[in-house]
């Protein structure tokens, strides 16, 4: 397995990457989630890609709110914001996976440059904005398809002048759950993410980062009364006060789980590759420059809330060490999207393989075991 995906790695870095990385990053996203959307609907191309990514080991599983992952390696929110690829994460290694971030309204995407590789500081600058279809033009896009693994739809405010106030945006928000809760989509749970960079229409004056504001947003949110288990996606950005105050007012309510976290937005970090960051626009980070921020939010999280609230953690894992230090920190599941874009597909099942690996070696039988038991 290690042989196989080492060849993998070496065929991506070697002669995939390069070709890749020569063309415009939006465009090769595109691309891809189209090529993917196609594999994932013919049974040959599945199987190809599953003899070439899928690994399943026992210690990997585990049901979290009545939902079965078979390992805990997801794909996170903005890569799948068409929702094309959930025909593929199966095969493709990934234990779940988020469309979207999908609102409200439709959004074109922000103006100006929307992706940029940070090679050297293995980092991915992000100014979308929630460039999606829009929640009943995904909704009815998804209805009915059968997926292949646990399925999340992120939903967050409109990115438009249109909502001039806190109430507006969370009107907007709500309709958007609604749309999916009234529609005949598989999913099996929710993003709420209220830590979004990069809203340049949206009013600045409204902010989920607010204690108050928090809490009507979520309060209007437990009255509709959803079954399915709500993740709160949090910012990286805030400091320590700042999120502790946020997930009190979480604990309050009917939330499932929060997500450590969201984009870097603070330039400044150490990681970067100061030549890169500064020739950079409007937008913020991916990868590496997340990483160390998740880390600490997710024993923040844990050292105060223990296993009363799960922790998804998410920022810069890029290999198997990186995946566990997050678990033993005290996440019971994780997402990625720039590793995938920096080491290649295999690495998702690089990664399963090489929790597995320090599983063994710390003595764990599952990865129950290991969660937050400390780093
Ligand atoms: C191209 C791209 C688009 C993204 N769009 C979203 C989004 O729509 N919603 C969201 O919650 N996070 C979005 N993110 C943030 C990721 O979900 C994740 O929090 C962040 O990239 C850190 O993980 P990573 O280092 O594994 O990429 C996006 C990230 C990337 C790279």
């Amino acid at each position: 397995m290690f042989g196989k995906n080492n060849v993998l790695k070496a065929f991506y870095k070697g002669l995939i990457r390069p070709m890749l990385f020569s063309f415009d990053p939006l465009i090769v996203h595109e691309k891809f989630a189209e090529l993917g959307g196609f594999f994932g609907r013919h049974k040959l191309t599945k199987s190809f890609l599953k003899s070439l990514f899928h690994y399943k080991n026992p210690s990997l599983g585990q049901n979290l709110f009545g939902i079965d992952f078979e390992n805990p390696v997801g794909l996170a929110a903005g890569f799948d914001y068409d929702g094309n690829l959930t025909g593929v994460l199966a095969e493709m290694g990934f234990g779940f996976g988020t469309v979207g971030t999908i609102t409200n309204m439709a959004y074109e995407g922000n103006p100006g440059v929307q992706l940029k590789r940070l090679i050297k500081s293995r980092s991915i600058l992000v100014n979308k904005g929630f460039k999606n279809i829009g929640a009943h033009a995904m909704a009815q896009k998804l209805s009915g398809v059968r997926f292949g693994r646990p399925i999340g739809i992120s939903i967050g405010r409109t990115n438009t002048s249109l909502l001039k106030s806190e109430k507006d945006s969370i009107s907007d928000i709500l309709s958007a759950f609604r749309v999916f809760e009234e529609a005949a989509v598989n999913h099996s749970y929710y993003e709420l993410n209220i830590s979004c960079p990069n809203l340049i229409h949206a009013d600045d004056n409204v902010s989920f980062y607010k204690q108050k504001s928090l809490e009507n947003l979520l309060r209007n949110i437990d009255e509709l009364k959803i079954k399915r288990p709500i993740f709160v996606k949090m910012p990286i950005s805030e400091d320590d006060k700042t999120v502790l105050d946020l997930l009190y007012v979480i604990l309050r309510y009917d939330v499932k789980a929060v997500i450590f976290g969201n984009l870097q937005r603070d330039r400044g970090n150490e990681t970067f590759v100061r030549e890169e960051v500064e020739a950079c626009g409007r937008g913020n980070f991916s990868g590496i420059p997340c990483r160390e921020r998740s880390n600490e939010l997710i024993s923040l999280a844990f050292r105060h809330f223990g296993k009363n609230l799960k922790i998804v953690g998410c920022g810069g894992i890029l290999s198997p060490y990186d995946a566990y230090e997050k678990i033993r920190r005290g996440a019971s599941l994780l997402q990625m999207i720039t590793g995938m874009i920096f080491e290649g597909p295999q690495v998702i099942s690089t990664v399963n393989k090489g929790i597995v690996e320090h599983l063994k070696k710390d003595g764990f039988k599952s990865i129950q075991e290991a969660i937050g038991v400390g780093f």
